[in-house]
């Protein structure tokens, strides 16, 4: 089977736990490593949350490394309600015993890639920090980055403003880099992430998967799922981050569609907006991103209960 290699680069919240629940079993994905970033909550927390996540899935063989805890500008914010204090909702998991690597998230990302004989795929998950600081810092690892799928954005969606959404809007300067860079970005964005949510239905397949995955992934769906249909019109919770995986394992289950798409960091009611260019008469030879606009939903449940089912 041909593997995909990549690295996540998240910040383990909830929706952050089901994209490692459902990439962690998942045979055509190489994991080359999991880099954490500051954002739905403190670096301490997202990084805890995170060597739990991997060592009560039984994947201890994949490294993790810390990385930024600000944003490179931007004044930093979390999203304690969302997510909850711990950053993982009502579930609880054993401590860990794993450490993170030595490395920080860019000095291991430089490595892996400058090593990889293979082009690496970049699946970053929170506010994009640590992805614009490798990018920065050493601009020749792009030759070793085959694409960046990343969850952020919206073209027509904001949730953390009107125009922004979260991950962009804690670092609107990192996203600006990384959507700058020339690198191929699919950006799983409002616009499609909104439409991947979890009802109460889909909550209690999970559960009943009767697997350890599926009582934590239920557990963690728990405040999220009350937090999604007490703020917004959804009949159950977006799990944002699971799309990016989502479409690296099932590209067909979502519709995408190629533009122009750069982050504004000067606007007072465009701040942090992925402007995105669709317009036929575009200079299309300036597209950088494919965004993602549709999902099959019944597949992408599907999708996350059969994953819970393989531990
Ligand atoms: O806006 C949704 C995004 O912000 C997700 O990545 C969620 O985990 C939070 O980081
Ligand atoms: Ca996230």
């Amino acid at each position: 089977m041909i593997k995909t290699p990549i690295i996540m680069d998240v910040d383990t919240g909830i929706d952050d736990a089901i994209a490692l629940t459902v990439a962690l079993q998942a045979q055509s994905l190489d994991i080359k490593g999991i880099t954490v970033v500051a954002g739905n909550q403190t670096i301490e927390k997202t990084l805890k949350n995170t060597l739990e996540v991997v060592e009560y899935l039984g994947r201890t063989d994949i490294p993790v490394a810390k990385g930024a805890a600000k944003p490179l500008v931007a004044p930093q914010i979390i999203a304690e309600e969302t997510h909850g204090e711990s950053g993982l909702g009502n579930a609880k998991l054993p401590a860990a015993s794993i450490q993170p690597v030595e490395e920080d998230a860019v000095a291991f990302m430089r490595r892996v890639l400058e090593e990889s004989s293979e082009k690496i795929t970049l699946v970053p998950t929170g506010p994009l920090t640590n992805i614009a600081l490798l990018l920065m810092a050493y601009p020749h690892v792009k030759e070793k980055i085959e694409k960046i799928v990343v969850m952020g954005g919206g073209a027509f969606e904001g949730n953390a403003s009107a125009t922004s959404e979260f991950n962009i809007l804690v670092d609107p300067h990192a996203a600006s880099v990384v959507f700058a860079s020339g690198l191929p970005i699919v950006m799983c964005g409002l616009d499609v992430t909104m439409k991947a949510y979890t009802t109460k239905e889909d909550i209690q397949a999970v559960r009943d998967t009767g697997t350890k995955a599926g009582e934590f992934c239920a557990d963690a769906f728990r405040h999220y799922y009350d937090m999604y249909t007490k703020y917004t019109r959804l009949p159950g919770c977006a799990v944002h981050d699971a799309v990016t995986i989502a479409y690296l394992l099932h590209p067909e289950m979502i519709t995408v569609k190629p533009a122009t798409v750069r982050v504004d960091i000067d606007g007072v009611h465009s701040y942090a907006c992925t402007a995105s260019d669709f317009r036929p008469w575009r200079d299309k030879s300036k597209d950088n991103a494919l965004v993602c606009m549709d999902i099959d939903r019944q597949a992408f449940v599907k999708l996350i209960i059969d994953a819970c089912k393989n531990y």
